[in-house]
């Protein structure tokens, strides 16, 4: 069987497009979805996810603005500027970006965002929330991947899902979202990680595989049962002499091989990654809606 590529760029403009049109809705009434990041110091990886959150902004219409701090930049200078935009109505959402320096807690930080403008999904209220099946912010990794999966037709409702990983940024959340008695959700989740002496005894029983672990390739074409729908969250940044940044994309899995036994794949890149940006987005306007009820 050759594999259907999910296309994250089609459905991420798709869902983007849905968002436009809601912005402009929201400005007729005064409201203006605004989102505020802060970036400290200079991950080749984070200015670039930083850039696309602030490109991605603009496209759909929000405000936006992005605080650089430099890499020595005191935990009570951030706390500052999350304190300041916690009390301005211009945002709506606040995001950090991940990671931080080891001088500044993550905890302290992440803690410190409102919960209403976190936008990320990693406040321990909103964390709490989804635990429980209350309305709150997704994460944003997560609730792509659930976006993929629902409009690419593939409802996981009954399905046994098996996720590679068990990070608070993605294979948590996700198993969280997935198995609530919910649309686009009601999966039987199975969580997998290194602890498990034998990975792929699980992988093989999965209708949906989701690979999260952060290795390059980790997922090969016999760990997968054919007729799988496989998801690959991994952004591996692999060293290509070839290439003019010197390294080249490579996810979790083992694209070619994998994709000969599986009924869908995303690709890496344009699979889950344009959908990560697009659910902030996502979770900008509906900060700004809930704040402004
Ligand atoms: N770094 C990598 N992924 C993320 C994310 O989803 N949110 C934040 N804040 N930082 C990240």
């Amino acid at each position: 069987m050759a594999a259907k590529i999910i296309s994250g760029r089609d459905v991420a403009k798709e869902i983007r497009a849905e968002l436009k049109e809601k912005v402009a809705e929201l400005k007729k009434k005064d409201i203006v979805p605004g989102l505020g990041v802060v970036l400290v110091g200079e991950d080749p990886a984070s200015i670039s996810y930083v850039t696309s959150k602030a490109k991605g902004c603009q496209e759909i219409g929000m405000y936006e603005e992005t605080i650089r701090l430099p890499a020595d930049a005191p935990e009570e200078e951030v706390l500052k500027i999350i304190d300041g935009m916690n009390n301005d109505p211009k945002f709506s959402g606040i995001l950090v970006q991940l990671p931080l320096p080891d001088h500044i807690s993550v905890d302290k930080i992440i803690g410190y965002i409102s919960p209403e403008k976190d936008v990320d999904g990693f406040h321990p209220v909103n964390v709490g929330k989804l635990l429980r099946g209350e309305p709150c912010p997704l994460p944003c990794t997560p609730h792509g991947v659930q976006q993929l999966l629902s409009r690419s037709g593939n409802d996981p409702s009954g399905k046994h899902v098996v996720v590679c990983g068990r990070s608070n940024i993605v294979g948590k959340p996700l198993a969280a979202i997935l198995m609530q008695k919910k649309e686009g959700a009601n999966a039987v989740v199975t969580v997998v990680h290194t602890g498990a002496k034998d990975i792929s005894y699980f992988t093989k029983q999965a209708d949906i595989l989701i690979a999260a672990m952060g290795r390059p390739q980790a997922i090969t074409a016999d760990m997968v049962k054919e007729g799988t729908v496989v998801i690959d969250v991994g952004v591996n940044r692999i060293p290509d002499e070839s290439k003019k940044s010197g390294f080249r994309l490579a996810g979790d899995v083992d694209f070619e091989p994998v994709a000969e036994k599986a009924s869908f794949i995303t690709p890496v890149p344009g699979g889950v990654g344009p959908m990560t940006v697009t659910m902030l987005l996502y979770n900008t306007v509906e900060a700004a809606i809930t704040l402004n009820q």
